[in-house]
């Protein structure tokens, strides 16, 4: 028999499923007694213009219940690839020091992101690998993270979500395994439409924002 890890094993929640209207009650409680909303910042595994995956983050933020902040963080395509050697106690590079800054301020985390040969794309790889450091401090530390995204595959990017949240994991983030949000199809299904006329794809991706943000009320 497994030993029983209890409810977190490397990172990974595992929470029984809630209501959406639970969490949102929760949430709103929450903020009611501090003034504050709960703040997700959004990470986007896509740099291209017309990502469909930047459009997925950008109705999460426009979709965002209230007492829910959810802002992109932007300039991920400027950090540059991790390496012991410029990230130094004395001095990171600006980009990398804002990237740490954006999620510090967060309470949780929305990653976003498309599959890249069948992982996720280094872009977003390489942001993780930041929010890493330091060792056992870095910003992701402890930080509700979920992976949602849209992909060409008929899966949807699946391994890619599969990793982001494995490396998350592995990184010291919360993953928050209840939201699992793989659009696939990405070709056919947004070659009309794109994804804010998706009526599911939109009620998808606010689930997702409000599990997420449930999950810091929780952990808070
Ligand atoms: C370098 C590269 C590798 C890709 N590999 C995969 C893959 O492994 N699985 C998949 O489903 N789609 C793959 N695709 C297709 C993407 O899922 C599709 O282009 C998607 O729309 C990209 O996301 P974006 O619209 O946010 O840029 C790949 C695309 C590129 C550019």
């Amino acid at each position: 028999m497994k030993p029983d890890r209890g409810p977190v094993v490397r990172g990974i929640e595992r929470r029984p499923l809630r209501k959406q209207s639970d969490i949102l009650e929760g949430i709103m409680a929450t903020k009611n007694g501090t003034s504050n909303g709960v703040k997700v910042a959004v990470l986007v595994g896509s740099l291209r213009a017309g990502s469909l995956n930047r459009e997925l983050a950008e109705i999460a933020v426009t979709n965002a219940p209230d007492g829910i902040d959810v802002s992109i963080v932007d300039g991920l395509g400027t950090v540059p690839f991790y390496s012991e050697d410029v990230d130094s106690r004395t001095g990171v590079p600006v980009p990398a020091e804002e990237l740490r800054a954006a999620v510090e301020a967060a309470d949780a985390l929305l990653l976003v992101t498309p599959e890249y040969n069948g992982t996720l794309p280094a872009v977003l790889k390489n942001a993780i690998d930041w929010l890493s450091r330091p060792f056992g401090e870095g910003a992701i530390k402890d930080k509700p993270v979920a992976v949602v995204g849209i992909a060409a595959g008929q899966y949807g990017g699946t391994w890619a979500h599969d990793d982001a949240r494995r490396s998350v994991g592995v990184a010291g983030g919360r993953v928050v395994e209840e939201v699992s949000v793989s659009i696939g199809g990405a070709y056919q299904r947004f070659a009309e439409n794109r994804p804010a006329d998706d009526a599911e794809a939109v009620t998808q991706v606010r689930e997702a924002v409000v599990s997420l943000a449930g999950s810091v009320a929780l952990v808070a």
